[in-house]
């Protein structure tokens, strides 16, 4: 569970009790949508405590628990926090400086879904190698695929410059040179080398689910929501 520390500045207070983005949250600051003990305040570094009734639209805003959101990454960010030389999911979303965990890393290339949160745990029971949680892909080859490229995945092999063998992989044909393909591990670029290692090259690839989460067909590339109370219970499946 994240832990919300006080005294905390308005504008961080207000993103981790609401849906709101922080700048979102200075917008609804500077619209004077926000009061405390009953003062309109525009400040959104002014400090909070426990003590203090923040209203936003004449609700009552209180901290709640950990957040969990899915993203439809679009091509071009990288997943970090910070990165000196590309734009990061986090600045996609308005996140800056927050301390959501990424649930997974895709490659900069690499569209589809993302999962956020900061609930520490969560996060580590979808990226701990031990718990397998299995993430599916669709990938673009550059030639079909054939039966002994789908049993070399399904049985695992050796990485270039690896030891451990990979983990029973499923794969399967779409239509033309489009595959499935679900891996329960998280390695370093870890599909395309494995399609690599089969004489394959992968032109595009997108995550369309992990665990038993799929990324929501609604969301549009960039646009990302906050998970049903089912989908933070369903990364396990
Ligand atoms: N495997 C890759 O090669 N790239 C990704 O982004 C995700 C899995």
């Amino acid at each position: 569970m994240s832990s919300a520390k006080f005294p905390m500045r308005l504008d961080k207070f207000l993103a981790h009790a609401t849906e709101l983005s922080r700048e979102l949250a200075r917008r609804a600051l500077r619209g004077k949508r926000v009061t405390v003990n009953d003062e309109v305040v525009k400040s959104a570094s002014l400090s909070i405590t426990i003590e203090d009734t923040v209203m936003l639209d004449d609700e009552v805003v209180e901290i709640r628990g950990p957040r969990y959101f899915m993203l439809y990454k679009p091509e071009g960010y990288v997943c970090a926090t910070t990165d000196g030389d590309y734009p990061t999911v986090l600045d996609l979303m308005g996140f800056d400086g927050d301390d959501l965990s990424i649930a997974g890393r895709l490659d900069k290339d690499t569209t589809g879904l993302v999962l956020l949160s900061d609930d520490g745990q969560w996060v580590h029971s979808i990226i701990s190698p031990r718990r397998e949680c299995m993430k599916t892909y669709v990938a673009e080859l550059d030639a079909p695929i054939d039966e002994a490229i789908v049993q070399r995945f399904s049985e695992g092999f050796t990485l270039r410059n690896e030891v451990k063998p990979t983990r029973p992989a499923m794969l399967r044909s779409l239509q033309g040179q489009q595959v499935e393909v679900s891996i329960g591990e998280g390695r370093y670029h870890q599909v395309k080398r494995m399609f690599a290692a089969c004489g394959r090259h992968v032109e595009k690839l997108h995550r369309i689910k992990v665990g038993g989460i799929e990324l929501d067909t609604a969301l549009a590339p960039g646009e990302y929501r906050a998970l049903t109370r089912a989908e933070i219970g369903d990364v396990s499946s």
